[in-house]
């Protein structure tokens, strides 16, 4: 039965997916229209919280679902003065960017009030209480802060624990997350985990072999992140935490979370392979985490065929404006343009890319990840396949275009009829290598918190600790999917070899 049920979700989340991906194109003009302003039912204000939901038991993931101290919090503020908060899982190290961006109205996420960090937002007066602590190997001495400087420490990228450790100790091993840092160590790669107290204990709870040292690196307060000046907002939050202080409902929130925090119970099998069955079960069955997996592949498809065709489009365009300005000496400045567009586009990472597109040229819009990634890996795409096809036009032979002329064919006619299909034959072979690079490049959607395949086993690493079977699992859907697509890609060649004879 449940079986069923599931089947019948994951086919209504793909019906939600390709509706999403037919929709594209409506959302893009819809954003451009509505953006600022804040879109919902009846009037009720919505604001767009960021937190980073590997940080249990301030917010965590429960099957699809956030949840924690800080979404209960949210949704007490929400209940009791009539406004709504929408939550947005991000990478941690760009929470602070994206409230200042107003890419986001606030941050909730466990964060810690830090002199630096003051500079950047304002706060909120403090909700919760928290230390630094030192998760080590049950067994390992009881380091003392200075002794970390010989040891490998590990933290969280961005964190207060990261800032402690960096400026007062050494340079530690930074990880997207505290808990990739705990599995870390679990893997032997690392002595000792610098992280904030609850999160810690968590992570302890559900690995046998650690333990929290007893003396804290330092004492931090939580409270929530605004963009400066956004005084409004700042003092109905601020007037909101003192009710909820004042009568006892924060401190029953905290206390309840962290009475139950701990990660759910798995048993430990001592065969390997009882072992190996085990995490898979606590891997992809439990809670259904395998669902990660699948909603993650709908969204890598999503991005990956989506900026093909848009990478196809536009690159065409530019080898057609490139190799007419070549042959014809016509188009000049366009083709200077052009020249320039892959200058840059090839001349700096995508993940850069990627992120400028999210955080700067779309910054203020409150537009769809999946559009933002289609653009990005679209516009990437398009500079490469653009010199593709570029030589595939230059290696036809020029005496093919002087034919086609002296048939009284006119430039464009013999380009299109004589030259782009020769063109394209040549350079089948390269253009679906492209397409193998730019499907294994979306893994880094995780960069704007976009949950792609790669992302959708992170969470189940995040949640179970476990390195192996997921990272497995991922490779292995990219292996397949590549496979495919080269035996399809095989296919059309010899078709087209074919109609050659
Ligand atoms: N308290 C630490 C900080 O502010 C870590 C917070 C991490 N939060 C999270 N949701 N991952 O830097």
């Amino acid at each position: 039965m449940s079986a069923i049920s599931n089947i019948t979700s994951a086919l209504s989340s793909l019906r939600c997916h390709l509706y999403r991906f037919v929709c594209t194109a409506a959302v893009v003009l819809t954003a451009l229209l509505t953006c600022g302003c804040e879109k919902n039912d009846a009037q009720v204000p919505t604001y767009v919280v960021a937190m980073e939901a590997t940080f249990p038991p301030y917010e965590f993931y429960r099957g699809n679902e956030i949840v924690g101290i800080d979404v209960d919090i949210l949704n007490e503020i929400g209940r009791r003065k009539g406004v709504k908060f929408k939550l947005e899982d991000m990478a941690f190290d760009s929470i602070i960017t994206a409230v200042q961006t107003g890419k986001v109205d606030l941050v909730v996420s466990g964060l810690t009030v830090t002199e630096d960090r003051k500079r950047m937002v304002d706060f909120t007066r403090p909700y919760s209480g928290a230390r630094q602590v030192i998760i080590v190997p049950k067994g390992a001495p009881e380091y003392k802060p200075e002794d970390l400087r010989k040891i490998r420490v590990g933290v969280q990228h961005g964190s207060s624990g990261d800032a402690y450790v960096t400026e007062n100790i050494c340079e530690p091993e930074r990880f997207t997350n505290g808990a990739l840092a705990v599995s870390a160590m679990n893997a032997g790669k690392l002595d000792a985990v610098v992280l904030d107290n609850a999160p810690a204990e968590n992570h302890v709870a559900g690995s046998p072999n650690l333990t929290i040292l007893p003396n804290a690196l330092a004492e931090e307060e939580y409270a929530m992140a605004l963009r400066k000046g956004n005084t409004q907002l700042l003092n109905m939050l601020n007037a909101a935490l003192m009710e909820l202080e004042a009568d006892g409902t924060l401190k029953a929130i905290i206390d309840r979370h962290m009475r139950d925090n701990k990660p759910e119970e798995t048993a430990v099998a001592d065969s390997m392979m009882g072992r190996l069955v085990d995490d898979f079960k606590t891997d992809f069955i439990k809670n259904n985490r395998w669902k990660y997996l699948i909603d993650g592949f709908i969204v890598t498809i999503e991005i990956a065929a989506a900026a093909a065709i848009m990478g196809i489009a536009l690159g065409f365009l530019i080898a057609v404006v490139r190799s007419t300005a070549d042959l014809t000496g016509r188009l000049r400045v366009l083709d200077w343009f052009c020249r320039l567009y892959l200058t840059v586009v090839r001349g700096t990472p995508i993940v850069v890319q990627l992120l400028i597109i999210y955080f700067v040229i779309f910054g203020a819009f409150d537009i769809s990840k999946v559009l933002v990634a289609i653009v990005a890996f679209g516009l990437n795409s398009a500079a490469y396949v653009a010199e593709i096809i570029r030589s595939g036009i230059m290696s036809v032979d020029r005496g093919q275009m002087e034919a086609g002329r002296s048939l009284g064919l006119s430039y464009g006619c013999t380009m299109r009829s004589v030259i782009l299909p020769q063109a394209f034959k040549n350079v089948l072979p390269a253009l679906g290598n492209e397409f193998i690079v730019l499907l294994k490049e979306t893994s880094i959607c995780g960069y704007i918190a976009l949950q792609d395949l790669t992302k959708g086993g992170d969470i189940i690493r995040s949640q179970t600790y476990d390195a192996f079977l997921p990272l497995f699992a991922v490779a292995l859907i990219y292996l397949s999917l590549v496979m495919l697509l080269s035996h399809l890609l095989k296919k059309l060649e010899l078709r087209l070899k074919k109609n050659e004879r």
